[in-house]
């Protein structure tokens, strides 16, 4: 358990034996730094409780705290703000208790079993900056929940059903007529695909221009959506070998992003369960026939603004987003009985995921006690604060926009590394470093700007001046240990820097709880930097490897290795990995 999280149940213990009823004692960060560490709050709601003056309760509540030797400047504010900061010995002891490891140190959230359904590629189609957020996001908050305790089965949710399907495949009949899977007394025979994964990237705009300019093109996509819908042996068979061909571009983006998944499925997966899933709503009266299309209604009367019906089957029997998502649900729910799933998708498929939760919901397919949650996010601009495109007017892939940051981690590259191998890998981490921090540094739901030259700069709230320093603690840590220390006593405190630096620290299971709740990683980002450059203004302020001072000299390799501890595992939820050099 956390040092807080038991100062707050002794708390709470305390104020209860006052004769009080109470849930609850928050310790707050203070508002007012002049004033204490934290704050206190609670006298206010128990003096509305108990009819009587809040300063009187708190005046009965410093009392005790005054006896606690954990607590001094204990003060009261206001009408009832109690302020304390913690002693010395305090804050020793808490970072002995951090000394023994971060895991131990921080409070698990009660296990549950989460889906996590990001990523949400789309084969045949490049990936996108909107990708990017889902992935950054997706696999910080898969990491963070698993830290936290809960199982977490991370699902990649290809996009592999709609239209794109239709389009290619025409455009391959177009290009390649000859190939064995048109032939109409195809029986399933082996082939090799005659394109490479650069001609996919310029097939699929080319038959998607294609359709939106010929009517007689779109319809005949559609057709062909529907035939691969509905199991067509040859459509299907390239349909397979060219989303294996674009898997392997995904793939790849995907590792360079420390993006893995548990689940590669897709939409088409869905497709086994939508028979039963159809049959089941029928059975329980949940669908209608309107214009052909099949479709169900989820109005609650509770509803302020209209709530369109759910469209599950299209009037020419083809299925689309709304009925994969919720045949997925079906399936999962039957394979694994998640306690939770998440959603990862832009705010705008916010209706989207409200009509499936609500058909998910109303046909009993998850029970009250299943949370869905859609997990909305913004857009990442480009510098002009319009969406991302490329120095040529063009959309900004997620490929084209990695290559760009790279650009600006390798100019800032130190001169000593020229092993070009070496040079271009580390290049890279920065870069990731770079990307995943600016885009977990806004709360999740915000559009933000995306600036490459000031996210990949080493001063600053960046992916870059978090490695550096971390790579300087781990540099310290080493030569320390050159000058034989192998485990740092914790013996005394120099002055508030020193103590702010451990203020900082034991924050931190707030911070992961908050991220948690909000399921947004904003918290993290800004703490990685607090504690950061907490740390690095007591680094320029004293010598720590030339102290004279053994006591103190111990003392800051213990603070220096758990907050470089504290800063690999917060770097690792966020995905980002750590040179050993840069
Ligand atoms: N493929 C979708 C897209 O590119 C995202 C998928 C999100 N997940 C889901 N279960 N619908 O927008």
């Amino acid at each position: 358990m956390s040092i807080l999280k038991q100062v707050e149940i002794d708390l709470t213990k305390m104020v209860q034996q006052l004769g009080y009823t109470i849930e609850k004692i928050n310790l707050q960060p203070s508002g007012r730094p002049e004033l204490g560490e934290f704050q206190i709050n609670e006298a206010f709601q128990l003096g509305k409780e108990n009819h009587c003056n809040p300063r009187e309760i708190a005046e009965k509540i410093t009392t005790e705290l005054e006896k606690d030797g954990r607590f001094q400047n204990i003060n009261i504010a206001g009408a009832g703000f109690i302020n304390i900061s913690f002693t010395e010995e305090f804050y020793k002891q808490s970072l002995i208790e951090m000394q023994k490891g971060i895991e131990n140190s921080i409070d698990k959230e009660p296990k549950k079993k989460i889906i996590i359904d990001y990523g949400g590629a789309n084969v045949a189609k490049t990936l996108h900056v909107g990708h990017l957020r889902s992935a950054n996001i997706g696999e910080a908050l898969k990491r963070l929940a698993k830290k936290l305790g809960c199982d977490v089965i991370a699902d990649a949710h290809l996009g592999d059903s709609g239209l794109q399907s239709g389009m290619v495949v025409s455009e391959m009949k177009e290009r390649y007529p000859e190939l064995i899977c048109f032939q109409e007394n195809y029986q399933g025979e082996d082939f090799d695909l005659p394109i490479t994964n650069e001609d996919l990237s310029i097939i699929y705009p080319e038959a998607s221009r294609k359709a939106k300019a010929n009517e007689d093109k779109m319809e005949e996509a559609r057709e062909l959506t529907l035939e691969i819908q509905k199991g067509h042996p040859g459509y299907n068979a390239l349909w397979n070998k060219i989303k294996d061909l674009s898997l392997i571009d995904i793939r790849r983006i995907y590792q360079d992003l420390n993006t893995s998944f548990d689940l590669w499925e897709g939409e088409l997966d869905s497709f086994a369960y939508i028979p039963d899933m159809l049959k089941e709503l029928e059975e329980k009266h949940l669908l209608e026939i309107s214009e052909g299309a099949t479709i169900m209604d989820i109005r609650e009367e509770t509803d302020k603004k209209e709530m369109p019906p759910i469209i599950l089957v299209k009037g020419n029997g083809g299925y689309i987003y709304e009925t994969t998502d919720l045949a997925t649900i079906y399936g999962r729910m039957k394979r694994f009985q998640p306690d939770e799933i998440w959603y990862l998708a832009d705010n705008r498929q916010d209706l989207h995921f409200r009509q499936v939760f609500r058909a998910s919901n109303k046909a009993k397919f998850t029970t009250e006690a299943t949370k869905l949650e859609f997990i909305g996010f913004g857009t990442m601009n480009g510098p002009d604060g319009k969406p991302f495109k490329t120095r040529d007017g063009g959309v900004m892939t997620l490929g084209s926009l990695i290559d760009l940051v790279n650009e600006e981690t390798t100019k800032r590259l130190n001169p000593m590394i020229t092993d070009p191998e070496e040079k271009k890998q580390i290049a890279k981490m920065i870069a990731i470093s770079a990307l995943k921090y600016a885009d977990l540094l806004p709360y999740r739901a915000t559009d933000y700007v995306f600036e490459p030259s000031k996210f990949a700069d080493l001063e600053g709230k960046t992916g870059p001046y978090l490695l550096y320093s971390t790579i300087r603690m781990k540099s310290l840590l080493r030569k320390a240990k050159e000058n034989g220390y192998e485990t740092y006593e914790v013996k005394k405190l120099k002055n508030d820097t020193d103590k702010n630096v451990l203020l900082t620290l034991i924050s931190l299971p707030k911070v992961l709880k908050k991220a948690f709740d909000t399921k947004s990683l904003n918290d993290i980002t800004e703490f990685l930097y607090k504690l950061t450059s907490t740390y690095n203004k007591f680094y320029s302020e004293n010598h720590i490897l030339t102290s004279k001072d053994e006591e103190l000299k111990t003392t800051w390799l213990a603070m220096t290795e758990v907050v470089c501890k504290t800063n690999l595992f917060l770097l690792d939820i966020l995905g980002i990995s750590v040179p050993e050099k840069m």
